[in-house]
């Protein structure tokens, strides 16, 4: 990507250009995979610029380090602030903030634990990113890539080397001219995609994988839940069919790129009638309205980015 000459990147409390934001080649991150991150979203907000969710998303990217022995060198609020402040100094509006933890000096060995675990943060402008609901859906494959066991390596953590799989699956599917990939665990049953969570809904019952299916526990699943429940909704949790996808009255990708995205078809087989279903839009709806605080219930889940008060038009 190009970026803007003024883009900044926060590398371990020090802001610096986006072209300096350099790593070692030997990193052991680079090599191994082993580092954990985090995909986050500032949204457009009539206070000004707002970012959704912050806390399950640092909590998550404690979570994923604690688990691939990564000792973190920031408090939870410290990642926060850290998170705001460089929000705040690329005042980019809509953004996807990347928050990754990784060891980034040399240290080649695969058990080796001793190089310094550094936080860095990076901002890019947020774009749509599969179909919107106008779009009329996205077309998913299921794919040949399963997902791996979590024996092998588990899914709640969102690490680095976890995206082997994506990358093989989403390139797999885009290579057969579909917009995204359904991954199914090593049973066979429905997972997620390479960077989603995935919903359906029969008979006017919302339907999720839980994480016996080896997915990572999305936070915009977790918000789609709740909105849906709020919104008197029934949303169960199962271990979830190919039969029971191919054959469900609606389905949609939820995830903080993806945000939401209906499915209107899954190799070859039309979901529903082929058009964005009406749960699917009532959610969806209620999503975007959240998102850009225009919901005073959700509120909460709005962090105002200090300095970036100003109101912001919604884009389309
Ligand atoms: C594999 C995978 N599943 C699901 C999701 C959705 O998670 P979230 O809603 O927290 O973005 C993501 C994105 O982070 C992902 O990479």
């Amino acid at each position: 990507m190009i970026a803007p000459k003024s883009q900044k990147v926060w590398m371990d409390g020090k802001l610096v250009d986006f072209a300096q934001a350099k790593v070692h080649v030997l990193a052991h991150t680079l090599h191994y995979g082993v580092g954990v991150f985090e995909g986050i979203r500032a949204y457009p907000t009539s206070d000004g610029s707002a970012i959704f969710r912050l806390r399950p998303h640092v909590e998550r990217l404690i979570e994923s380090a604690r688990f691939y022995h990564m000792p973190v060198n920031y408090t939870r609020e410290e990642m926060e602030q850290a998170i705001l402040e460089t929000q705040a100094a690329n005042a980019i509006v809509p953004s996807y903030i990347r928050p990754i933890l990784y060891r980034g000096e040399p240290g080649l060995g695969v058990k080796n634990l001793k190089g310094k675990v550094s936080l860095a943060i990076g901002v890019i402008p947020a774009s749509k990113y599969l179909g919107a609901e106008s779009d009329g859906g996205v077309r998913a494959k299921v794919s040949p890539f399963h997902k791996p066991h979590s024996l092998a390596v588990p899914s709640f953590a969102k690490a680095a080397g976890n995206y082997l799989n994506s990358y093989l699956a989403g390139i797999d599917a885009q290579q057969d001219g579909y917009d995204e990939a359904i991954l199914l665990d090593s049973r066979g049953y429905v997972a997620e995609g390479t960077g989603e969570n995935v919903f359906v809904v029969r008979n006017g019952v919302l339907y999720t994988p839980g994480l016996q299916s080896d997915i990572l526990l999305g936070v915009t699943r977790d918000s789609v839940i709740q909105i849906a429940r709020d919104l008197g909704r029934e949303v169960v949790e199962k271990t979830l069919s190919v039969n029971e996808l191919l054959s469900a009255d609606e389905a949609f990708f939820s995830g903080t790129f993806a945000e939401i995205a209906p499915i209107r078809e899954v190799s070859h087989f039309t979901i529903g009638d082929g058009k964005v279903g009406p749960i699917t839009k009532e959610v969806s709806k209620m999503y975007y309205r959240a998102v850009h605080g225009e919901e005073p219930r959700y509120a909460k889940w709005l962090d105002p980015v200090p300095g970036l008060t100003a109101a912001v038009p919604r884009s389309k």
